[in-house]
């Protein structure tokens, strides 16, 4: 399990892998944050095949080729807006990871990146968002054989630090 998961830090665009997980908005046509920075460095035909996607419900994910990407794929997925805590939160953040990961295995991707989804515009408590990403992660990797890679991207120390330390726990 432990060598199955991996830290990076810096600009998820940059990896290659299978599939980078986008923390999209509902419309599913760009926005800031990761968001923002996946399509800048896809190129338009990614957007341009988003506008035939329908959008995405929160927790659910959709998939996109990657384009300019060095990633193959784009998986698509809404987290949560962090709105006290008391709004499923914790539970809309838990089906975006493991939505994510179910739709990584029916497209036989074996290497995937995720950011710290709903934990930047959607301001999702960092440490508290962390926790949720892990243990899906986790739990899935245990009933999951396909899967051979999942990289936590972090953009910076703070969230890298925050993996670390909730890691070696
Ligand atoms: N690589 C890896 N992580 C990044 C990158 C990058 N290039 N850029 C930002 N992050 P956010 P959300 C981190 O705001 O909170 C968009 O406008 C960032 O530091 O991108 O789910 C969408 O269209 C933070 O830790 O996503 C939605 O409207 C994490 O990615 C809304 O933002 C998530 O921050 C979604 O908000």
């Amino acid at each position: 399990m432990k060598n199955r998961i991996e830290l990076y830090l810096g600009d998820i665009t940059k990896l290659q892998v299978d599939a980078i997980v986008n923390a999209a908005n509902n419309t599913l046509l760009g926005g800031g944050g990761v968001d923002g920075a996946i399509h800048r460095a896809a190129g338009p035909k990614l957007l341009e095949e988003c506008r035939g996607l329908g959008g995405c419900e929160t927790g659910e994910a959709k998939l996109t080729k990657g384009y300019n990407l060095p990633a193959k794929h784009v998986i698509h997925t809404v987290g949560p807006v962090w709105r006290g805590g008391n709004n499923r939160e914790d539970e809309l953040l838990r089906n975006a990871y493991r939505n994510s990961l179910k739709l990584a295995v029916e497209n036989g991707i074996k290497t995937i990146a995720f950011p710290a989804i709903s934990t930047g515009v959607y301001a999702f408590p960092l440490e508290r968002a962390t926790k949720i990403a892990i243990e899906e992660v986790q739990k899935f990797l245990s009933d999951n054989t396909s899967i051979e890679k999942v990289i936590f991207a972090c953009y910076n120390e703070k969230a890298y630090e925050c993996y670390k330390s909730l890691l070696d726990e």
